[in-house]
């Protein structure tokens, strides 16, 4: 080759080479940014939240806006009296016995994407309100070898039974993490702590 052809050669090659260079750069930039923030964890949180105030679901918001996870409600087939006294006798024996309450098919839930689930509820008599109780317990196989974690908000009963119970709920099907209560009415002011709770949860091996 002619030493003029082998400059313009190199010369239309080289700008291609740094630039590919380049992309290799910021591409291993973002990698590493991800994972500061255990990005590469799949996440979804699914509630269930029955008061018109909607303290779970402002905490699973919250969780999952923290997080970057995709964000699914539980909702039951035939949905509770929404007067506070007539729901509380309604959900009583249900609690109390840990009955099944049907919920409708929740759209665009596909578990076996996910590593970790958030499962959020409100204390229902000192257990997980059945809505929440019987999507764990439909999904167990789902979940099988997954990370769950229990998040709920209360009136002022704080966790009571509903971390053994959901522990008991889930058995050795997945690994449990530590749960945490949250209390309903400041809940709102407390982002802080739930945005804690969910990067400490994502962090813990
Ligand atoms: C049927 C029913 C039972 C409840 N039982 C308890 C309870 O045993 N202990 C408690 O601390 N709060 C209890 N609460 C209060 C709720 O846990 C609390 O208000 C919660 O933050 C509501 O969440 P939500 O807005 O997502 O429905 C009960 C509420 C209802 C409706």
């Amino acid at each position: 080759m002619k030493a003029s052809h082998l400059i313009l050669t190199l010369a239309a090659v080289l700008p291609f080479a740094a630039c590919t260079k380049e992309t290799e750069k910021s591409e291993a930039k973002r990698e590493v940014a991800k994972e500061d923030v255990s990005s590469n964890v799949r996440i979804a949180v699914v509630y269930f939240s029955w008061s018109p105030e909607g303290n779970t679901r402002f905490a699973a918001e919250t969780i999952a806006k923290k997080v970057g996870a995709d964000l699914f409600e539980i909702l039951p087939e035939k949905p509770y009296s929404i007067d506070f006294r007539a729901c509380c006798d309604e959900a009583k024996d249900e609690c109390k016995e840990k009955l099944e309450r049907p919920i409708k098919p929740i759209e665009g839930l596909d578990l076996k994407k996910y590593d970790l689930v958030f499962i959020g509820t409100p204390n229902w008599w000192g257990t997980l309100a059945p809505p929440a109780r019987t999507f764990t317990e439909k999904n167990l196989e789902a979940l099988k070898g997954k990370k769950v974690c229990l998040f709920l908000t209360h009136g002022s009963g704080g966790m009571q039974n509903l971390g053994k119970d959901f522990a008991e709920l889930v058995g050795d099907k997945a690994t449990v993490l530590p749960p945490k209560a949250f209390t309903g009415a400041t809940i709102r002011e407390n982002v802080q702590a739930l945005e804690e709770f969910a990067t400490e949860r994502i962090n813990t091996k």
